[in-house]
């Protein structure tokens, strides 16, 4: 388990079936993540088995996000898609709506990135989100300090239209800055 202020992440389990199905099925939810279609119960079994596979592979690592109050799940996020040679990894994450806008997402993240950079040993770590993900981007520039690095034009197809791609990063130095308190943005 990895602690946070708010949260802990531990590995997905099979008990936790009901609610990743619940999770991944929630249409407020596929607006923003890169899933287009309802996943079945059996989808949804084999993706948690896959992913203590993933992390042994020490090529993805996804966890199952628990307030550290209730002991319940509330979401899921992970460092997908390491570069082992240039030590870049990719974030991801869902809260469930039930539990938006409760400053779970941002403690989530900086576990995350305190997991990835001190654990890890990555260089350099990025978050994207669909151009009009306004509450994504306002948490990941604004409240945790990652730099935008530019919008990859019609990278996503939603709703009978494109959208472009914001990609942000932050590098193990600024992580080491943010950490002493030092804001250079
Ligand atoms: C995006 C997400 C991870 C953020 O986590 P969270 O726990 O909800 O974040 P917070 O509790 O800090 O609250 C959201 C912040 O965005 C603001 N916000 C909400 N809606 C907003 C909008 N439409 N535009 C701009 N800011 C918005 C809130 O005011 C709050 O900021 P503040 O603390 O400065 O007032 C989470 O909401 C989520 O999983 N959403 C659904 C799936 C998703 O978008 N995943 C990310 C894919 S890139």
């Amino acid at each position: 388990m990895i602690t946070g202020e708010k949260v802990i992440l531990r590995m997905a389990e099979k008990e936790d079936l009901e609610f990743v199905y619940d999770l991944i099925n929630r249409e407020e939810n596929r607006q923003y993540l890169s899933v287009y279609r309802p996943m079945s119960k059996k989808e949804e079994e084999d993706w948690i088995a896959g992913t203590a596979q993933k992390a042994t592979a020490g090529t993805d690592y996804t966890f199952i996000i628990i307030d550290r109050k209730t002991k319940k799940q509330i979401g899921n996020c992970g460092i997908h898609s390491i570069d082992t040679i240039a030590r870049h990894g990719e974030i991801g994450i869902t809260i469930h709506p039930k539990f938006q806008n409760k400053g779970y997402g941002p403690d989530a993240i900086t576990t995350l990135l305190r997991f990835g950079f001190e654990s890890l040993n990555l260089h350099m770590i990025t978050i994207a989100a669909i151009e009009t993900n306004k509450r994504a981007i306002h948490v990941y520039k604004d409240k945790l300090g990652f730099k935008y690095e530019g919008t990859l034009r019609d990278r996503k197809y939603k709703n009978g239209r494109y959208y472009g791609s914001a990609w942000l990063s932050m590098t193990r130095d600024e992580w080491e800055k943010r950490k002493e308190g030092v804001n250079d943005a």
